[in-house]
Order: C-alpha cells, then structure tokens, then sequence
C-alpha cells in the first residue's frame, strides 16, 4: 500500500483502513496531486480483501479546504475540461466499501463535497461546513449542489451554495448533512470504532446495503425497492446469511469470512 508525503495510509488488523489527507501549509487544499493520490488510495483498498470500511480524515486540525484555489488563477475552460478530474472523484464513488468521513475543522467546497462522497459523516463539534465558491465567482463542481440537494433538499441547499457561508457542525446534522456530532478529540477514534463494528459485519451485506441504499436514491420508489428485495434474497445464498442466524440462535459471535 502506498503512503505518500500528502496521503497516509494504514490498514490495521481489525479490517479497517484509514486515509489521512496530509497538507497542513495549504489546509488539506486538494490539488491535483492530492486528488489522483485519493483516488488511487480508493481503488486499492476497493480491490484489498482485508479491508471491510474505510475511514477518511484530514486529521486533528482540517478536513479540507476545497479545491485548490491555486489552481484556479490562471485556468481556462479547455484546460479545466481536459484535466477531467470527475475520474478521480468516480473512483471515490465506485468504492464498494463503506466509507466514513471523520471531519474535524473546515470542510469547504470540494472538501464539503469530499465529505458527502462518504456514507457516515462524523464531525467534531468545531468542524464548519460550507460551499463557498460563489465567493470566488464560481460554482460547486464536484456534486455540492446535487449531492446536498439530496441530503438536506432545496431550500437548505440554495442557502448553502447561494451565500457561500459555513455552517457548524450542530446545524449540519440538524440539516441531515452530518450524522453524528462528537467532541472534537473524539472525532476520529469514534469514527473507528464504528469502522470496527462495520468491520465485524459480513463484508456482502454491508456492500449490499450501501449500493442499495446509494443507487435507491436515484430510481423510482417501485424500482428501488425491487433492487432492495432483489438484494435481500440474493444474501440467503451465503455463507454469511446462515453463519449470522446460526450465530444469533447459539447466542455466540459470528463468524462472517465473507463467502
Ligand atoms: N486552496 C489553496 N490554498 C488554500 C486554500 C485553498 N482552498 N485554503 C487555504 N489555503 C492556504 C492559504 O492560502 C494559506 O496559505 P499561506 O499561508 O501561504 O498564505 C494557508 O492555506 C492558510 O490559510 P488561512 O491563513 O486562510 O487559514 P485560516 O485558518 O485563517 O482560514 C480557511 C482557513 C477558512 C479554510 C480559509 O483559508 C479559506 O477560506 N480558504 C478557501 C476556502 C474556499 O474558498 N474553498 C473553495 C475552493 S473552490 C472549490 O472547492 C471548487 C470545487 O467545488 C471543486
């Protein structure tokens, strides 16, 4: 697994793997090195049996201050539309493990929508959430208005994305764009622990459930609960199924390998 000076990587023993977003000077700004660095990290714990839930974090400090703005100053269209940086975030999306998003301090513009490529967002309470391109004569780019207008509806979202302002982390979660608030030094070891919990879970029913849950969102109602009945049935031909009923009735443990 690599580790690169701006992207730490650790696997631990428990199935869980952590991805630190590492570029204090610039607060975890993401540039393009940071972004292929993200999205490479992804496709190798996508494809890694060991991992079952990943953790991403910037950290005690920032989560991310968006894109790079540096990047911006002297950008045109054509180079803009060549960099097709979408193929770096679809890596983020086409992760068929859960991913947590532990968020300490700022998440803003493409850090906020780094944020809600994950499927738990846990932020410390300081943690300020915010779409602020507009300040910059600019837009959301990286699916702030679309995956907000999901997760909080319009009206919350044109506020966000309209006046540019951040919010904390308490009226996020209020709003629907945070699950869970916790004390800022708990942040990341609570992300953990749930990562572990995760972990401990079939790794089959939990990728079932986030692609169900996930695509769900975008069909129609009949069409997504056929996809959820489909999935369901589909689990009782795995091991995991009868090692975890098995489990419940022998008031033990299970077992899940996966199979
Ligand atoms: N890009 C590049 N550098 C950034 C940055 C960013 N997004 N955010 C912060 N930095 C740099 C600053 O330029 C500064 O560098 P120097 O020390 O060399 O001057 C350093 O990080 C520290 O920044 P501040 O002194 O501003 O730190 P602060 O703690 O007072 O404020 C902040 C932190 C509120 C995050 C503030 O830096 C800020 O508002 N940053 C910009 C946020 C922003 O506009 N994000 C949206 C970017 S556009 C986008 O994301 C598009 C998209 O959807 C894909």
């Amino acid at each position: 697994m690599e580790n690169t000076e701006i992207l730490k990587l650790t696997i631990q023993d428990d199935g869980v793997a952590i991805i630190e977003i590492h570029r204090p000077e610039a607060r975890n700004a993401l540039n393009l090195a940071l972004r292929q660095a993200l999205a490479k990290a992804f496709e190798q714990l996508n494809i890694n049996d060991q991992v079952r839930c990943i953790v991403l974090t910037g950290g005690e400090k920032v989560f991310a201050a968006g894109a790079d703005v540096k990047d911006f100053t002297t950008a045109t269209t054509a180079q803009m539309y060549l960099r097709h940086t979408e193929q770096y975030w679809q890596s983020i999306t086409d992760c068929s493990k859960p991913i947590i998003a532990a968020v300490n301090g700022y998440a803003l513009g493409g850090g906020c929508e780094l944020a809600m490529h994950a499927d738990i967002i846990i932020a410390g309470q300081s943690a300020k959430f915010g779409q602020p391109e507009v300040k910059l004569g600019l837009m959301p780019g990286a699916g702030g208005t679309q995956r907000l207008l999901r997760a909080i509806g319009k009206f919350k979202t044109m506020h966000l994305v309209l006046s540019g302002k951040f919010i904390a982390a308490e009226e996020a979660n209020q709003m629907g764009l945070v699950s869970e608030v916790v004390a800022d030094e708990n942040t990341i070891a609570h992300a953990l622990e749930l990562a572990k919990t995760i972990a401990s879970f079939s790794p089959i029913a939990v990728q079932q459930i986030k692609e169900v849950t996930n695509l769900g969102q975008d069909l129609s109602l009949d069409g997504a609960l056929a996809l959820e009945r489909k999935a369901f049935q589909i689990l009782f031909d795995t091991k995991d199924q009868k090692e975890g009923v098995n489990a419940f009735f022998e008031k033990r443990t299970a077992n899940y390998t996966g199979e």
